[in-house]
């Protein structure tokens, strides 16, 4: 790869990641990329950095357009180590840029790096940076996705810079939403977009809300968004503001997802006449078993679906620790906006149905009480049992989809 205009004088020099398929534990089935940006203005600009493996390529990509020692100011959008633990390198050989960062990420920062030689600005929403024909607008996003996190605004090129926010995992030869439509397809891009989103920023929709009303508000023209991450929104800014904006009031399809996990079958073979069930009732259904997807797939077909039904059997008197590993992950993502309901097979005392509404009673998500068990083997009547509870989980999904 090599630096690409995206504006007159701007230019990503981000690197592509091909090969990474764990990013912190999320697979990552289609790599990804770290994305920063030059401004080739009197007073040169970057925009963040990388991951520290992939410092040699931001360098060189800069250096094919201008000296290292050249850039001026440092802007930092976010801290996260995929971003900015390249800055060392960077600065090694751009000593004197001045960075600019948040008060929250400049105390993250000191974490990293041994800053005390560093000429480090903090800065605040509102706050203005001449930088020659253009000026950079600061606004700080906190909780999207850290504390520390912020925006930049270019008013003269009408560009966000709008660090993890509209971002997706996925490393292609597209830079821009429209190439990749070209390689790929709008299907393709939008799912990427939901499995970012649904992994990373499921817990903010809130604040997501909040900050695009913000944005609206102080009536920024933007003809170009440009994430940390996959894609830069050239050709539809406004898709991906609408596709947030949706996700974060809770829009999913006309779908369940049922996610499951078995030990002799039992519990699998309940999963057949409960799909059947909501299909019946004019629902898709999609049925995922946990020990073949990974975690961070099966979170991004729950937050599709309007609703979502978990099953497990008992080990130890308890749920299945995949089950289990699951919906420690779903609770730490605040889920909300989705109807939810359990299934399971048993032994002799059971246990693993009771503990998971317990776990969905500490959620936002609205229960579907009671969920339906057999014991040892599904019978014929346990099957038509398992096909009702799936036929009226799913008649509970319609109602609950006319919400939105
Ligand atoms: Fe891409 Fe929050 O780091």
């Amino acid at each position: 790869m090599k630096a690409i205009k995206i504006k007159p004088d701007i230019y990503w020099v981000g690197a592509i990641d091909w090969a990474i398929r764990d990013f912190h534990g999320y697979v990552t089935t289609n790599g990804t990329t770290y994305n920063n940006y030059i401004v080739l203005d009197e007073q040169i600009t970057l925009f963040d950095t990388v991951k520290h493996t992939f410092s040699k390529t931001t360098i060189d990509n800069i250096k094919s357009l201008v000296e290292p020692s050249k850039i001026k100011n440092i802007i930092i959008n976010h801290i996260e180590n995929d971003h900015v633990t390249s800055l060392d390198d960077i600065m090694a050989l751009s000593p004197d840029a001045k960075i600019y960062i948040t008060e929250k990420g400049k105390k993250g920062l000191a974490r990293f790096f041994d800053i005390s030689k560093w000429d480090i600005n903090v800065v605040k929403t509102g706050d203005t940076l001449n930088i020659g024909k253009r000026n950079l607008l600061f606004l700080e996003t906190p909780m999207l996705h850290w504390p520390d996190s912020m925006m930049t605004y270019i008013k003269e090129d009408k560009l966000l810079i709008s660090q993890d926010g509209f971002g997706q995992h996925y490393a292609s030869v597209a830079r821009f939403d429209d190439e990749f439509i070209t390689c790929y397809s709008v299907s393709e891009l939008e799912d990427a977009v939901i499995d970012y989103y649904s992994n990373i920023l499921m817990p903010f929709g809130i604040l997501i809300k909040n900050k695009i009303a913000e944005i609206q508000k102080l009536g920024l023209e933007i003809d170009m968004i440009a994430p940390d991450h996959g894609i830069i929104w050239r050709k539809d800014p406004s898709k991906i503001l609408n596709m947030y904006l949706d996700m974060a009031n809770g829009k999913a399809e006309l779908r369940v997802a049922i996610i499951y996990d078995t030990m002799w079958q039992s519990t699998e073979l309940m999963t057949v006449p409960i799909a059947q069930g909501i299909q019946d009732e004019g629902v898709d259904v999609k049925v995922m078993k946990l020990r073949a997807v990974p975690n961070s797939i099966a979170i991004k077909e729950f937050w599709k679906s309007r609703g979502c039904l978990i099953g497990s059997p008992t080990l130890n008197n308890s749920m299945y620790p995949t089950v289990a590993d699951f919906l420690t992950y779903l609770k730490g993502l605040r889920p909300r906006h989705r109807l939810i309901g359990a299934f399971g097979s048993y032994g002799w005392g059971g246990g693993a149905v009771r503990d998971i509404y317990d776990v969905f009673k500490k959620t936002e998500l609205e229960i579907v009480e009671p969920g339906v068990q057999v014991n040892y083997r599904p019978s014929i009547e346990d099957e038509e049992k398992c096909y009702d509870f799936g036929r009226d989980f799913a008649r509970k999904v319609k109602d609950y989809h006319t919400q939105f």
